[in-house]
């Protein structure tokens, strides 16, 4: 097996996928570069060559949609790394906002598709090549609205809501075979995903991280944590920003009837 640690990064050719990509490669790890845009998976894995050496990153198309290409993904990726898969980050994910009825159903039906059933396929697939690497994890990019139901990103919200459950079914079910599952929960980050969203929550909270902060926190999230730290602090959610961390620990204390009433609060224009 490799000495060099593999990640492999969906949806990371922009965006916070290809900050967390050039984060692993600066730390000498070997990345994967998959995303639906073949020519953005392209000129990233140039630029991180370029800058990091021939063996520091490979990449292509996947659509996470299609199951059959995260098999091949999966296989060519390992074929390369000598087996290994160090970690896998389902980054990739699309964002329609706007009042619940104004959004075309397809919009909404396509969120769930790439949203949930692509983090769904990507564990799916990447589960037998995970195990089979010691140390292993997957780090979900969930959000802070998987806090409470985002008017104006019902459907995200509610996708969003999905990838905390699996996070947390897997990371019972898996850590018994030594895979370290977990979820990062950005605020807004500055990005092509919300540089036209114009909703009351971003007029209200502002886009004030960029892809690098979400990058440290999930290269910081995927280092070891043993011993006792293991057993009495899992750390299954992480989130990103003093803000976003204030906002997931007032929820977390906060009863349901505050927490609605200071999304209502967000949320009015
Ligand atoms: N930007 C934010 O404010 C924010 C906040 C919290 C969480 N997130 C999450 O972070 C992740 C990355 O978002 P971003 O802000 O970098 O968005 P982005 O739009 O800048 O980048 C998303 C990337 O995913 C790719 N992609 C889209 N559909 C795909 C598919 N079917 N298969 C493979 N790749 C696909 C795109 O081509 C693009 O490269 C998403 O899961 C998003 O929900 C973003």
């Amino acid at each position: 097996m490799s000495t060099r640690p593999a990640v492999l990064v969906s949806g990371s050719a922009t965006g916070i996928g290809r900050a967390i990509v050039g984060r692993f490669a600066r730390a000498g790890w070997l990345v994967g570069v998959y995303d639906i845009d073949a020519v953005g998976a392209e000129r990233a894995v140039r630029e991180l060559v370029a800058e990091h050496g021939a063996a520091a990153a490979v990449g292509g198309v996947l659509d996470v949609t299609v199951p059959e290409q995260w098999d091949a993904v999966i296989a060519d990726f390992t074929e390369g790394s000598g087996g290994r898969l160090d970690l896998l980050v389902n980054n990739a994910g699309i964002l329609f906002g706007g009042r619940f009825a104004d959004v075309p159903l397809d919009a909404h039906l396509r969120t769930v598709d790439v949203n949930v059933k692509g983090v769904l396929s990507g564990c799916h697939a990447a589960h037998a090549a995970l195990r089979a690497t010691a140390g292993s994890g997957v780090i979900n990019v969930c959000s802070a609205s998987a806090i409470y139901g985002q008017a104006e990103l019902a459907s995200y919200s509610a996708s969003k809501f999905a990838v905390r459950g699996l996070t947390e079914a897997l990371e019972i079910e898996w850590r018994d075979e030594g895979i370290r599952v977990q979820a990062v929960w950005p605020l807004f980050v500055a990005t092509a995903m919300t540089e036209d969203l114009h909703i009351a929550s971003t007029d209200a909270l502002g886009v004030h991280l960029t892809p690098g902060d979400v990058a440290e926190e999930v290269f910081a999230m995927a280092q070891p944590r043993r011993g006792l730290r293991r057993v009495l602090s899992p750390r299954v959610h992480t989130a990103v920003g003093l803000p976003g961390k204030v906002m997931a620990v007032v929820a977390d204390v906060a009863p349901s009837l505050v927490s609605r009433a200071v999304n209502r609060r967000i949320a009015r224009p």
